[in-house]
């Protein structure tokens, strides 16, 4: 049996935060399908094509990683992958809360899935997304926390709309 987690964010843009996860994952899964959500409300940095193309670029050798853009409820997501593990990175005990709620939440709309955390690395244990963007657009180097593809990407939009 083919062991297959989604793993969903919004990757706005990916850091190695997630990369972190998704390369402890693969001991653990056969397969992962990161899921790119559309995520609307957080009215994203990067379109959801360039957050896409950006975790291609990333995973593009491995073979047991696939990426997937979508929309609408993730349970519904991980069912069209076949997945039946939705994982998540706990980073501090501050992500702790809301993450069960979204376990539970998910667990009572689709029982046959289950939620299974990562703690991540402890020197991403403080990176985010939006810290990262921020730090950046402020002329800060955050070499450290992106892969150069996602780091040279992201130099260009912030040139192209400062
Ligand atoms: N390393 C680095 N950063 C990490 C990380 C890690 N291991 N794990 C999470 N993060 C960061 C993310 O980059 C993000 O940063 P930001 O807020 O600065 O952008 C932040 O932590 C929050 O991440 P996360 O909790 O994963 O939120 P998200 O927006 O990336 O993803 C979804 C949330 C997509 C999983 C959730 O909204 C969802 O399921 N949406 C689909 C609709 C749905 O089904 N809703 C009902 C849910 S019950």
């Amino acid at each position: 049996m083919t062991r297959i987690a989604v793993y969903p964010g919004t990757y706005d843009p990916v850091t190695r935060g997630h990369i972190d996860i998704c390369e402890r994952a693969l001991k653990v899964f056969d397969h992962l399908v990161i899921g790119v959500a559309d995520s609307p409300s957080k009215i994203p940095y990067f379109s959801i094509d360039e957050r896409f193309d950006m975790l291609q670029t990333v995973f593009a050798s491995n073979e047991r990683i696939s990426i997937k853009p979508f929309s609408g409820l993730l349970i519904e997501f991980a069912r069209e992958c076949g997945a039946d593990v939705i994982l998540r990175g706990l980073r501090a005990i501050s992500d702790f809360e809301y993450e069960v709620q979204l376990a539970g939440m998910n667990r009572s709309l689709a029982s046959e899935i289950e939620t299974v955390f990562l703690t991540a690395a402890q020197r991403y244990a403080f990176v985010s997304s939006s810290l990262v963007r921020e730090i950046a657009s402020l002329d800060g180097d955050v070499s450290e926390f992106l892969h150069p593809d996602t780091l040279a990407r992201l130099s260009e939009k912030l040139k192209n709309t400062q």
